[in-house]
């Protein structure tokens, strides 16, 4: 059992993440404050903990500067996930997304520089942008493309809430941590948003074409979401970890035809796989994709021993499994 328990506060904790992250916090004797206004979360994601004692949630923005104060004032740390998320939203709604990303995290960093509050963000692997120095490592630079292609949108944003975290660790030692989360996949990852897992799966469950964006030889490295909550609650209290900007992902490379073979596979499924152009996915444009995004995991593992436990199968095998139920009992 914990032998020191705190309060967390977790934007975004009705998300697919930070839900998996409030359970395990739950689960380890401490107290939850999730904020999360469920633009993209789900209330039931919390199903399993949202009667614990230990834990409550407030259905707001983090944009919401008088709801955050106390929150922050009244938490021990923060984790920091609520954010605009998906690429297909990204593209679809670019304001949104920036405003979302950075006015957010700037709220979260007013109060918490205030009350000095611990807080560990998850930015992305999407900040390596255009990057070809695979396996990407954390002080590698940053390659991204034109102010006209939207999707870099979201890595800037992503960036400038880096810039901020650690502006506050070096002006005034705030303990901040930056994660950059690679693709992380599971159970409850929304297929709404464009991720890539749960939408092959369910396309193959389906037995309809698992649609596969270009052609399907662009690389991804998958992640449990255990394994990432695993990380982040080491990281968050560790304090060789603070001031540190710290990839967390698997290094198990996939190119997509192949993940949509796997798919195919595993599932039984007689699907086949339609190589879609990204002008049909992407009518308007504004839209280039990145080849490889590998990280270096070199740097986590040396301060916490951390490594990814479970493989791609078991991934697919875990998510084909809950999208068949979930398509049951919509029958
Ligand atoms: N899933 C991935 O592969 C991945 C990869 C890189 C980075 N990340 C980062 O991890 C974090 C969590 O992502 P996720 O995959 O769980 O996505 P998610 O969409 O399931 O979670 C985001 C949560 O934030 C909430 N939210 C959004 N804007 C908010 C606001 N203004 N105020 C309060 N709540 C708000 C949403 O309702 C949602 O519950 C995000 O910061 C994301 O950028 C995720």
């Amino acid at each position: 059992m914990n032998s020191n328990p705190k309060h967390y506060l977790v934007t975004g904790g009705a998300g697919f993440i930070g839900s998996h992250l409030s359970e395990k916090l739950i689960a380890g004797g401490n107290r939850i404050t999730v904020i999360d206004d469920l633009s993209t979360g789900d209330i039931h994601n919390l199903d399993a903990i949202i009667e614990h004692p230990q834990f409550n949630i407030i259905i707001g923005s983090v944009l919401d500067s008088d709801l955050m104060e106390p929150l922050v004032r009244n938490c021990d740390a923060i984790f920091h996930l609520a954010s605009a998320v998906g690429v297909k939203l990204i593209m679809a709604r670019p304001v949104e997304t920036i405003e979302k990303i950075f006015d957010g995290t700037a709220v979260v960093f007013k109060y918490a520089a205030r009350y000095r509050k611990k807080v560990l963000i998850t930015s992305t692997s999407e900040v390596y942008g255009k990057s070809k120095d695979v396996p990407f490592k954390e002080d590698g630079d940053r390659v991204e493309g034109s102010t006209a292609m939207h999707r870099w949108a979201y890595a800037c944003a992503k960036s400038l809430d880096e810039f901020l975290a650690l502006a506050h660790a070096k002006e005034s030692e705030l303990p901040v941590v930056v994660v950059r989360l690679f693709n992380t996949v599971g159970p409850r990852q929304a297929a709404a948003y464009g991720m890539v897992i749960p939408n092959l799966i369910g396309a193959a469950l389906k037995g309809l074409p698992l649609n596969v964006h270009g052609d399907g030889k662009q690389t991804r490295c998958f992640c449990h979401v255990a394994d990432v909550v695993e990380a982040l609650c080491k990281l968050m209290t560790d304090k060789k970890c603070e001031a540190k900007v710290i990839n967390i992902g698997s290094s198990d490379e996939i190119s997509i035809l192949e993940l949509a073979g796997k798919i195919i596979k595993l599932t039984n499924s007689k699907s086949e796989i339609k190589l879609v152009p990204y002008e049909q996915v992407y009518p308007n444009g504004g839209f280039e994709d990145m080849q490889r995004r590998v990280p270096s995991i070199e740097r986590i593992k040396g301060l916490i021993g951390w490594q990814p436990q479970k493989n791609l199968d078991d991934i697919i095998r875990g998510v084909a499994e809950e999208i068949s139920e979930k398509l049951k009992l919509k029958i």
